[in-house]
This record gives C-alpha cells, structure tokens and sequence, in this order.
C-alpha cells in the first residue's frame, strides 16, 4: 500500500521529535500501521533550523497553507500551538479533507467542539494522544482500554513544571518563587510559566480528560483552576507532618449532582502511588466501576515522549485512511450526538457544589479561646474535623512569638459550607493573616 504523507505544522521539539522517532523506527511502524508513514513537507517560519533537522528529502516551506493546499499530503500534524493561527489552520486543513493530529491541547480544551463537528462533518479523524501527559497512552486508555467502565473519576499529575517546583519545594524546603526562578534557569519552565504555574495547563487537559470519561462536550469554561503560585513551603512542610504530599491535581469526578472538573493544588496521602511521583514526571489514576483504580506513569513532555504519542495517533490513521469514518474510536470516546443531551443531564458543578476534605493553616494569636472559637464556627457550619495540629509559637514567629499557625483537617465539606465558615472565621479579631485553605484527596 501506498505511504501515507504526513505535512508537519511546525518543527520544534515534538516536530524534530516525531521527525527522529518515525525515521529510527520505521521498519516497526510500518509493519504496525500496515503502510509506511512519511513526511514529506514541513512548514515552519524558520525555514534553515527546519532543513537541518529533515535535510533535503522533506519539503521545507515558510507557510503552512502550501502544505494545507497540497493534495498529496494525507494527514496534517498541527504543532504550533496555541488558539490563534493554529485554529485557523486546523479547521482550513479539515476543510481540505485531511486528518489532523494535534498536541494541542489549549485549543481542544477551548474550541474542541468546533472542531470535532467539523471533522465528523468532513469524515476525517482529529487525534490528539500528545495533547494529554506527553508520552502516557492516556486518551488511548480512556477511550478504548476502558471503555467497558462507568468511569468514576480521575486524577492526574498532568503538568510537569509544576510537579518539578513542588518536589523541589519539598526536597529542598524552598519557597515557590525561588524554586521557580531555579526552574526557569535549568529550561524546566518556560520564560513566561503562567499556564503552568497558574493551573491552566492542567485544566486544559483535565477537560479533555473530563469530556472523554464521561462522555461531556469540553466545557473548560467551566473548570475550576487555582495554581501553585501561593503555596509557602510551610504548608508543604506540614502536610508532611500529616502524613500527606501536596501535589497540583487535575481531577474530574462523576457525582449524583454532576461532573466535577478542578485544578489545584492537593494534599494526597504519602503512601498513595501519584504522592510519590517526582520532579517533571505525569502520572493519572483512573477510576472505573468495573476495573477499579488503574494508574498511568511516563514523562508528560518533551521531544520523543510526546513524539511517541504523536506517531502513534498517525499509525491509528494510516490504518483507518480510506475507512468508512463510522469505523473510527470516536473523538471523545462516546458518539458525537449523545454528547450535547449528556452535557445537560451531566452538568459541570459550580465549586461551591463540590465535596472534599481540608487543609487549614490558620495564623492566630496564641491566647486561650482561640482553637475553641474557630472549632465551634466550623461545627456551626456542619463541618466535622479530622485532625488538628497546632506549632509552637516560638517555632512560627521566632522566640518569644505571641502568633502561631493553627492547621486543621476536616472531613467531607461542600465547598460553599466551607466558604461561609471561613468568611466568619477571617473576621476573628485573633485571626492575624488570610487563612489558607488546600483541598485533601485520600483517592482510594
Ligand atoms: N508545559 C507542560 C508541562 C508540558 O509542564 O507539563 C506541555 O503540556
């Protein structure tokens, strides 16, 4: 059977990646897909960087539409990134009639919709295994692995900046701006990390997560995010005590209300497999009905990883090229007209609907009464403690201190029980700084 031809959309690191794995391995591959896979042009604004990573066989040009515009070009891999340029070209390239591969996750998050209705319509396939944790066959477990299951949540470490500042954090007992200045020097982090460090990143892949387990339209609208950029290395050091990990999770959660969809930091039980998961590396637990928990590990960036997950979504097409389309793994797993009437009856919680358990770190003035009046406000409000922990004063605010920080873990809490509580408890005259407040998931 004839190759298939590939046109690249940029050739950075996943392009040169995807370039290198399908060059190395292409005996394999094409005993996998059944036909060769190639590449034969790549457009790319810096035309000299992309010759010299694909040499003279591989048409170089400095404008995507001409690969867009070729006929003999069979698949498109967007890796420009993005919602601007890289939504025009990939809605221009399915309009062409070719297949699309994309690590893209900004803009399936936000505008998947669009798009998968433009593929179905067009009867091409938009795959995107690399838009989720790089390397792990994430989107492929979801979507097919598991498909007998009534997914009932998932978890994941989705964002390896992130994960890499908070294992430092920990490690090194830094704080996060140090830690993320020391990030950025080594090429962890990008010069300007606010996706990553603010959560939205994470929630661009939760949402796609979220809208594949449970067959939802993407809706990051309406996910909740929070990053990591107010965390003090003392809360670290105090889960720690507690026995848990604070860890940046992107959960999705099915419950009787809705779908829960949220980016935040987490404290996770230390003993629990993804606490342990360090530096840049991805990890996501699934939870299905019928398989229980299963857990999914690898490197969620980088050159080869996400070219792995590139190729492999173009091995699925070079197999399906030519198919009837209604032979293809649908885009978000279930068929695309169940997913608008499951989007109402499954609605995405508002935050305040949501139920987990706290981290408090209550910064008071060390006098008598003070535990029995922010205890008895929390009890007012129906929320039950867990645990308590309170630091020396010496040991917070240095010798002779008259403030210390109070923690306090609670059971099961609706979010907008929690809100109120805290509201009253801010107002304390005792209550000496913002409390802060970090969701606990035990996730067994
Ligand atoms: N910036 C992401 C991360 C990788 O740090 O995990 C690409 O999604």
């Amino acid at each position: 059977m004839k190759p298939i031809q590939v046109g690249l959309l940029g050739i950075g690191t996943v392009g040169s990646g995807t370039f290198n794995v399908l060059e190395r391995n292409q005996d394999e591959i094409r005993r996998r897909a059944g036909r060769g896979i190639e590449i034969t042009m790549v457009a790319d604004l810096d035309t000299e960087r992309a010759k010299s990573v694909v040499g003279d066989k591989v048409k170089v040009v400095g404008d995507a539409r001409e690969v867009i515009a070729n006929p003999g070009i069979d698949v498109v891999v967007e890796l420009i990134g993005g919602y601007g340029i890289a939504k025009a070209l990939v809605l221009e390239a399915i309009a062409a009639g070719k297949h699309v591969v994309t690590a893209n996750k900004a803009l399936l998050a936000v505008h998947g919709t669009e798009i998968f209705k433009a593929a179905a319509e067009k009867g091409v396939i938009v795959a995107y295994e690399a838009a989720v944790a790089g390397g792990i066959p994430i989107i492929k477990a979801l979507r097919e692995g598991l498909t007998a299951n009534s997914i009932q949540w998932v978890a994941g470490i989705i964002n390896g900046t992130t994960n890499f500042i908070l294992s430092e954090m920990r490690d090194k007992g830094l704080d996060f701006d140090v830690v993320l200045k020391e990030a950025q020097r080594l090429g962890y982090a990008e010069a300007d990390p606010t996706f990553d460090i603010e959560g939205v990143d994470a929630a661009h892949k939760a949402t796609l997560m979220s809208a594949i387990a449970f067959g939802i339209p993407v809706q990051f609208d309406k996910a909740y995010v929070e990053g990591i950029t107010k965390l003090a290395g003392a809360d670290i050091k105090y889960a720690e005590q507690l026995g848990y990990r604070i860890k940046l999770l992107g959960i999705t959660k099915r419950t009787d209300k809705g779908i829960e969809l949220r980016v935040h930091p987490s404290l996770v039980p230390a003993k629990r497999l993804i606490a342990n998961v360090e530096g840049a590396m991805n990890a996501v637990v699934v939870n299905g009905d019928a398989v229980g928990t299963t857990l999914y590990y690898g490197k969620g960036a980088g050159s080869e990883p996400t070219a792995s997950a590139v190729v492999a979504d173009l091995v699925d097409i070079a197999r399906l090229h030519g198919a009837d389309p209604a032979h293809s793994v649908p885009a978000l797993a279930f068929q695309s007209h169940t997913l608008a009437a499951a989007g109402h009856e499954l609605p995405v919680l508002p935050m305040a609907e949501v139920v987990t358990s706290y981290y408090l770190r209550i910064r008071v003035a060390d006098e008598a009464g003070v535990l029995a009046k922010i205890t008895g406000l929390l009890a007012g409000a129906g929320i039950s403690i867990d645990a308590v922990l309170q630091r020396e004063a010496d040991e917070v605010g240095g010798e002779g201190s008259t403030q210390t920080d109070l923690i306090i873990l609670t059971h099961d809490t609706r979010e907008g029980d929690m809100d109120k509580a805290l509201a009253e408890i801010q107002g304390l005259p005792t209550v000496l700084a913002p409390i802060t407040r970090i969701r606990k998931e035990e996730l067994n």
